[in-house]
Order: structure tokens, then sequence, then C-alpha cells
């Protein structure tokens, strides 16, 4: 009776693997293979606890929301930091995923998904957590000195590039790329290769946002030599540390966490 019931429960399972490999949405499973995450969408429903709603989104996205550092130094997958941006930019970035304003084929699949309540969520929690402290002035400084394309990247960043008429990006993303909620958003600690992209998407049009008008003059003047040294300085004023020393704080409450 058991075994016949361990063959059974064994011959279904096999047809449902089966079937998730033909059509990625096993009626039996619900779930969606998202790159190499597997997603069930009723983990972000609003009556779930708050931990289950964001643990599909941390898996990418990294145990603090840090991106690729959360994960050290191998990993490159150009998977931004959403910690300590603010709340309105992360909210119409995913409705703007939705809208197709921007598209990637990860990040349109998992924003389908989503529902207003749970896009609001997503943006509270995200900007919940907090910033790494930058690094020292003295480590900066050290930086700028021993690394050309760090150096490079900052001189663009706090003066622009005059000659083109680039303006300093410091002057809406914050002196040390801290993000203004009014004028640009958050970039100390961004990942490089993630900074590198969006260059891609505004000078080819694919990031069509609201206020994409004001990137992509910024992006058509830019050498790819200029765009990387930008994105090295950004990635790199930050303290890396570890993951775990900054719990995530705000609305979020994550008592008996970790
Ligand atoms: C399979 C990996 C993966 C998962 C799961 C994932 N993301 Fe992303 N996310 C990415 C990648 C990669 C990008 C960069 C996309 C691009 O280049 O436009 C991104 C971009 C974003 C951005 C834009 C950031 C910015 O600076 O503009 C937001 C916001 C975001 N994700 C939120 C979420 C939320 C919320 C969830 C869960 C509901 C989630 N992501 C789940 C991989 C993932
Ligand atoms: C006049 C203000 C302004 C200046 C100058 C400016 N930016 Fe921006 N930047 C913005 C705004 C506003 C956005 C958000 C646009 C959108 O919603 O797509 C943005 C978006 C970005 C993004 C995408 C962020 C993300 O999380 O997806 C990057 C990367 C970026 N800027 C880098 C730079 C760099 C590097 C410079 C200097 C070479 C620069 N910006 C100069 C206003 C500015």
């Amino acid at each position: 009776m058991n075994l016949d019931r361990d063959a059974l429960n064994l011959r279904l399972w096999a047809i449902c693997l089966v079937l998730s490999l033909l059509i990625p949405t096993c009626a039996l499973a619900q779930t969606v293979m998202v790159g190499d995450v597997e997603i069930d969408p009723r983990d972000f429903a609003p009556d779930q606890d708050p931990e289950t709603r964001l643990a599909p989104c941390l898996a990418c996205h990294g145990a603090q929301a840090g991106g690729d550092i959360d994960f050290g130094p191998e990993v490159q997958f150009g998977t931004p930091a959403l910690r300590g941006m603010a709340h309105d930019y992360l909210k119409e970035s995913l409705i703007d995923y939705q809208a197709g304003r921007r598209s990637h084929e990860e990040m349109t699949v998992i924003a389908s998904m989503l529902e207003v309540e749970t896009i609001d969520f997503m943006a509270r929690s995200f900007a919940a957590y907090p910033a790494p402290p930058l690094k020292s002035a003295e480590a900066l400084a050290r930086l700028a000195d021993e690394d050309p394309r760090f150096r490079k990247g900052q001189a663009i960043a706090l003066e622009g590039l005059p000659d083109e008429g680039v303006p300093a990006c410091a002057t809406c993303h914050g002196d040390l790329g801290e993000g203004n909620a009014e004028l640009g958003p958050r970039l100390a600690g961004q990942n490089g290769l993630y900074i590198r992209r969006q260059f891609t998407a505004y000078a080819d049009g694919t990031r069509q946002t609201a206020q994409a008008e004001i990137m992509q003059p910024v992006a058509a003047e830019l050498s790819q030599e200029d765009i990387a040294a930008v994105a090295h300085y950004y990635e790199q004023l930050i303290q890396v540390g570890d993951p775990k020393a900054a719990p995530p704080s705000g609305d979020l409450d994550r008592t008996g966490d970790e």
C-alpha cells in the first residue's frame, strides 16, 4: 500500500519535472524558473510573512540587498544593490519594468508577478535596508593616488567633462553618490557592471523612463573608457565588510531573524 503510494508519488514527481522542463509553469508546482531562481508567485502575496515575500528577491539581490557584492568578489551577474535607495525610485523602477519602459529578461518577468500593494511593500522594504558606510577620506585619497581608473572616474563624477558638455554626476547624484530623492538615485556602492549596462540602456534607448532624457545625453557623450572609470569609482566608494554586519531596519519586523 505504502509502496504503491510512493511509486505513484514518484511518478507524479517525474511527470511534473518533465512538464516543468517543457512548460515553465508546471500546473502542479506553480513555480517559475527565473534565471537560476525558482519562484512561486504566491510567495509575494500580501498574506505571506515579510521574510517569505522578500526571500525570492534576496536570492538575487543579496542577503543585505547589496547586489553581487553580497556574494563575494567572484560573482559578476550585474545585479544591482537596492539597499538604501529612495522608496519612490524603487517603486517607479518596478512599475517601469511592468510597463516595458525598462526591460530585462529576469526583472521583466519578476515585476509582472507583483500586485500594486506588493510593489509598494518591496519599495518600502528595500529602502529600509541601511546603506553601507563609505570608505574613510584617507582610504579614498589613497585609492585616488594608487588607482588611475578610480582617479579618472572621480574626476568625471566631481567635475564632469566640461569640454564635452557633460555635467558633474555629483550635481544630481550627491557629493559621494549618496543619492538625492529629487535629483538622482543613489550610486555609491552600486554594482559597476550594472552601472555600465544602464549606460548602454540609456544610449540605445531601451531605458525609456520618465527621467531618461536627463541621462541620455550624458550617456551619449561618455566613451566606454569613461563609463568604466566612473562605474568603478562609484562601486569602490563603500566599505566592503561582513555583509551580515548590517541588519535591515525600518518598517520590517525582523525580530528573531539571524
Ligand atoms: C533572478 C534574479 C532576480 C530576482 C529574483 C529579482 N531581481 Fe531585481 N534585478 C535583477 C537584475 C539582474 C537587475 C538589473 C536589471 C537591469 O539591468 O535593468 C534587477 C533590477 C532591479 C531593480 C532596479 C534597480 C535600480 O537601481 O534601478 C529593482 C527595483 C529590483 N530589481 C527589485 C526586485 C524585487 C523587488 C524583486 C523581488 C520581487 C527582485 N528584484 C527579484 C535580478 C533579480
Ligand atoms: C542633471 C542630473 C543628472 C546628472 C548630471 C547625472 N545624472 Fe545620472 N541620473 C539622473 C536621474 C534623474 C536618473 C534616474 C533616471 C531614470 O529614472 O531612468 C539617473 C540615473 C542614473 C543611473 C541609473 C541608476 C540606477 O539605479 O539604475 C546611473 C548609473 C547614472 N545616472 C549615472 C550617472 C553618472 C555616472 C553621471 C555623470 C557622468 C550622471 N549619472 C549624471 C540624473 C543625473
